[in-house]
């Protein structure tokens, strides 16, 4: 099988397409044919290991995994010899970052259990740009964030592939959503289901005289003293995006002692692969509740100019690669 792999840390050139030999699924795996993947800020980061404390995980000199990619849907086409939940032909999706990754070949084994049914009316391509960006957005809002009905939220980085999964669940269920995103992007926005947009190139976003019960940074730009302005007096701040090792110190430090302090709460938060909420997002997909917006589909054979293009950080939704 072909299978993207990589031997030393750099950018996306380093990405070698090679044959090798078809995985073996163990007892408890399963092997998936990929039919797409999709691509997230994680993989660039890990691919150049930027942060550089990115390889106290990866490998100091050289990356201890060669395979990328988390994001997959497929179908499932063996069985190890335990594995009992799926069968010859289910159609599947995942977030595969704590299995090894691979999501960027033809075929990948992984544990059974790490796997979610996609749905007959959702497309490979909408199915694999959900879980790392839908799952932080679902348990930002909801699991951090308690979000509920009524309230008001304010999502920075709106467009993105965190952010538009972000609009859509907060207005699904009820909430008042204030959404931050450049002028280009105020209409798409909008039609995503958001109240209110601020474009962040246009006017500066602590101007707002709402006061918020939850604010999502996808961004990593919003300070602890500008996020209590803005907050209730029982609100809460997420960091979710990374605005580098200075902003997330000053953010965690500073929110530990504002968190004591003004009855406020200041987290930064990393999702999780968690299958119960992967399948409430699937079932959001295939109720039409809400959509993967795909910037664009790349054919696998496509993967670095992929890459590159959500390097730049300007993806409207998700980027995703399909076999
Ligand atoms: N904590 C976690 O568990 C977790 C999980 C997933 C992702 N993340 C992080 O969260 C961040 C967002 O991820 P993503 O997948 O949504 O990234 P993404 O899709 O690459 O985000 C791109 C979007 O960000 C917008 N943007 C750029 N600068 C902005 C600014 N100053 N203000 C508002 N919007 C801005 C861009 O819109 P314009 O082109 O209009 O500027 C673009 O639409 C990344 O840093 C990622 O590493 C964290």
């Amino acid at each position: 099988m072909k299978s993207y792999v990589r031997k030393t840390y750099g950018g996306p050139e380093v990405l070698e397409l090679t044959e090798l030999s078809t995985p073996v699924p163990k007892p408890n795996e399963v092997l998936i044919q990929i039919k797409s993947a999709s691509i997230n800020p994680a993989d660039w980061r890990i691919l150049r290991a930027d942060p550089f404390l990115i390889r106290a995980g990866h490998g100091l000199l050289k990356p201890k995994f060669s395979h990328l990619g988390s994001d997959v849907s497929g179908i499932v086409v063996s069985l190890g010899t335990s594995a009992t939940k799926w069968k010859v032909g289910d159609e599947v999706v995942s977030d595969i970052m704590g299995s090894g990754m691979g999501a960027y070949g033809e075929y990948v084994a992984v544990p059974e259990d790490i796997l979610v049914r996609k749905p007959s009316n959702v497309s490979f391509d909408e199915a694999a740009a959900v879980p790392i960006a839908g799952l932080t957005a679902y348990q930002g809002l909801l699991k951090y964030g308690k979000l509920e009905k009524g309230q008001n939220v304010l999502i920075n980085g709106a467009s993105g592939g965190v952010g538009t999964y972000a609009v859509q669940i907060a207005k699904h269920i009820g909430a008042n959503v204030t959404a931050i995103c450049s002028a280009k992007n105020e209409e798409f926005v909008l039609a995503l289901g958001a109240d209110k947009v601020i474009a962040y190139d246009k006017e500066d976003y602590r101007i707002t005289t709402t006061q918020f019960d939850l604010i999502m940074d996808n961004v990593g730009n919003c300070s602890v003293k500008d996020a209590k302005s803005m907050l209730k007096p029982k609100g809460i701040a997420l960091l979710v995006g990374w605005g580098g090792f200075g902003h997330m110190l000053r953010f965690m430090s500073q929110g530990a002692i504002a968190s004591k302090t003004s009855g406020r709460t200041f987290m930064g938060i990393a999702a999780k692969l968690d299958t119960a909420d992967l399948e409430a997002l699937m079932e959001l997909l295939s109720s039409q509740a809400i959509r993967s917006v795909i910037d664009k589909s790349f054919p696998m054979d496509d993967l670095t100019k992929a890459i590159i293009l959500q390097e730049k950080g300007r993806t409207k939704g998700k980027i995703v690669v399909h076999n």
